[in-house]
């Protein structure tokens, strides 16, 4: 994929975010005038001369290399994250990000600290794949911040955080979490999934790599597979040479969607904040009361002051499907049924 970098676009104007996320990625100029880029169906390039090809004199490359339309979402999402965003890759799906920016860190003989509140399949990506290439994996309570410090080793590479955590919701203090990382050496990566970066700029909070399923928010009409990385200027070099080494790349139709639901994902979120409380109090008030870690639930999710460097709102529609697990399944019992069977179900 191109890196962003050396497009040559000036930087774009300061906006609020959710004027940002409707116009970021944008460059009408390039496609006549139309608003969005068209859909590249791509592979094979033609160059102007055998020396252009020889000497990979084009902008593109390659289909697999990245194409206008997923440059597009890549700049969007560069944009939306801020100054600290050095570059965003695309890949198949959540997983895939998540094991891809694990693979961009780590090589034998590391040891990774993972959050016990992180979504299940990344967990199954570090005992099933890490494990087998030499790579062994730790967890650690999600509401430890700073005292993560005690569960260093001298071959820890990387700490991997999940703030709200999955189903659970603990907010982890990834300010204090990332302080101890960066001064034992280790790199800090976190799935931000729930909280996009609308809601939390994690590279403003010393995470240096932050993977989004953009399957979930980011599409917004479950019709899609999209992940995403964003890497700050200690870690784009090592997630860009990754991708491209694995032959990672997302579709283009599949662009092109998420690009389409990033376009709406401020009121979106708004929407499902106010639902997810709603569903949550409707919860509570059926089960008599509700003993859950959702943030500013009163519950131990997180100190106020992590809590607050959330930007307005975190989790929404989970927020109330998890009260509603917690009040024996009354709303949501697919949920309920899946925290039953989590190693962290003690915490409720
Ligand atoms: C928090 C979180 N991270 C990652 C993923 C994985 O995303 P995908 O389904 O696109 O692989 C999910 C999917 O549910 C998720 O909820």
């Amino acid at each position: 994929m191109n890196d962003s970098s050396q497009d040559g676009r000036s930087p774009p104007p300061a906006r609020r975010p959710a004027t940002r996320v409707v116009t970021a990625g944008r460059d009408p100029k390039s496609y006549h005038g139309f608003v969005n880029p068209p859909v590249y169906h791509a592979s094979t390039m033609l160059y102007p001369s055998a020396e252009d090809f020889l000497a990979h004199r084009a902008r593109y490359q390659y289909g697999r290399r990245g194409t206008p339309t997923t440059e597009a979402l890549e700049l969007a999402l560069q944009e939306i994250e801020g100054g600290n965003c050095a570059g965003v890759s695309l890949l198949p799906s959540g997983l895939a990000a998540i094991s891809t920016a694990l693979l961009s860190v780590v090589q034998a003989g590391d040891h990774v600290l993972v959050t016990d509140s992180a979504y299940g399949p990344t967990r199954n990506y570090c005992e099933g794949i890490l494990k087998r290439l030499g790579v062994t994996t730790s967890y650690f309570d999600p509401l430890i911040g700073g005292g993560i410090a005690e569960q260093f080793r001298p071959n820890t590479r990387a700490v991997f955080v999940e703030s709200p955590g999955s189903l659970t919701f603990e907010m982890q203090d990834v300010t204090a979490t990332a302080k101890v990382a960066h001064d034992k050496g280790a790199t800090v990566l976190m799935d931000n999934t729930w909280a996009t970066p609308l809601f939390y700029r994690a590279l403003d909070f010393g995470v240096d790599l932050s993977i989004q399923a953009g399957t979930k928010y980011i599409g917004g009409h479950s019709d899609l597979m999209l992940g995403t990385v964003s890497a700050n200027s200690a870690t784009v070099a090592s997630l860009k040479n990754t991708v491209r080494l694995s032959g990672l790349c997302e579709g283009p139709d599949d662009v092109y969607l998420g690009l389409r639901g990033l376009r709406t994902l401020a009121v979106r979120l708004d929407r499902h904040y106010a639902s997810g409380v709603r569903c949550g109090a409707l919860a509570g008030a059926a089960a008599g009361s509700v003993a859950h870690t959702a943030p500013g639930a009163g519950k131990p999710s997180g100190s106020r002051t992590v809590e607050a460097r959330f930007h307005r709102r975190f989790g929404p529609v989970q927020r109330g499907a998890q009260a509603g697990a917690a009040a024996g399944g009354v709303c949501f019992p697919r949920y309920a049924r899946i925290v039953r069977h989590r190693r962290v179900v003690g915490r409720f």
